[in-house]
């Protein structure tokens, strides 16, 4: 469904992407693993068309979305939850969601109907839902990112490090977020750090180091030999 084909990618004149392939099929999760600085978020940015790949091909069900401005991603089925969750801090929790819901093609009723879900799934949001976005912990503020992608009614989301800085009992609940998301046939490509969990969520692994893919396995092998994690992860 999503396949970069040997991208390339710079900051300026300093090479970052050094030919990364990369294929998530629909409904696949999908894990990216790495340290730090080796282009994980890059490679995402390159997706959402926030930096163009100077080489190679971003492909979507079969069109090539290379430098498609992020609307038109959105609009095709792509959604993108960034490391920095970029929530809207002054409006509340609804208000954050009803961003999501603001587009052309839904119903007042469908987006009620999201909404609940959205509410059902995470009860926490629903207790918060006049609370000001900012005033949320920061678990609970990546779980309102994610929510508010989730409004978007994605064919894929792109979620970067959504468990960074938070603490066990929030890593849990975004696991769960992850589950839900599956069940409902959403495909995610996962960037993380934390390597237990993504190779629990995760059907596929690929393994990044200074700008390329060292190594892709499913899941499943790298639990069960974890060299290669130890190689390039140093976990
Ligand atoms: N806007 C930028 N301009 C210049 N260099 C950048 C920029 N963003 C990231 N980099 C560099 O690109 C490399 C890869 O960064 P990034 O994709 O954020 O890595 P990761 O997400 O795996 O930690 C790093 O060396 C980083 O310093
Ligand atoms: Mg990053």
């Amino acid at each position: 469904m999503l396949t970069l084909e040997n991208v390339h990618t710079f900051y300026g004149k300093s090479h970052i992407l050094h030919g990364v392939s990369v294929e998530v099929g629909p409904g696949e999760v999908v894990g990216l693993l790495g340290r730090n600085g080796v282009g994980k978020s890059t490679t995402l940015k390159t997706i959402m068309g926030l930096v163009r790949p100077s080489q190679g091909r971003v492909v979507f069900e079969g069109r090539d979305i290379g430098g498609w401005a992020p609307h038109r991603l959105a609009h095709l089925g792509i959604a993108y939850v960034p490391e920095d969750r970029r929530i809207f801090r002054l409006l509340t929790v609804y208000e954050n969601l009803r961003t999501g819901l603001d587009r052309g093609g839904i119903t007042e009723q469908r987006k009620t109907e999201l909404l609940e879900k959205v509410y059902e799934n995470f009860p926490v949001l629903r207790e918060r839902r006049n609370q000001a976005g900012g005033t949320l912990s920061g678990g609970e503020q990546q779980m309102l990112a994610i929510a508010r992608a989730m409004m978007l009614e994605p064919k894929i989301i792109l979620l970067d490090e959504p468990t960074e800085g938070l603490m066990p009992r929030m890593v849990t609940q975004i696991r769960h977020i992850v589950d839900v998301l599956h069940r409902e046939g959403v495909a995610i490509l996962l960037v993380e750090q934390n390597v237990p969990m993504t190779l629990e969520v995760s059907r596929r692994v690929y393994i990044m180091e200074k700008g390329q893919v060292r190594h892709h396995a499913p899941a499943e092998a790298l639990r069960e030999d974890q060299t290669m994690i130890h190689q390039y992860l140093g976990v």
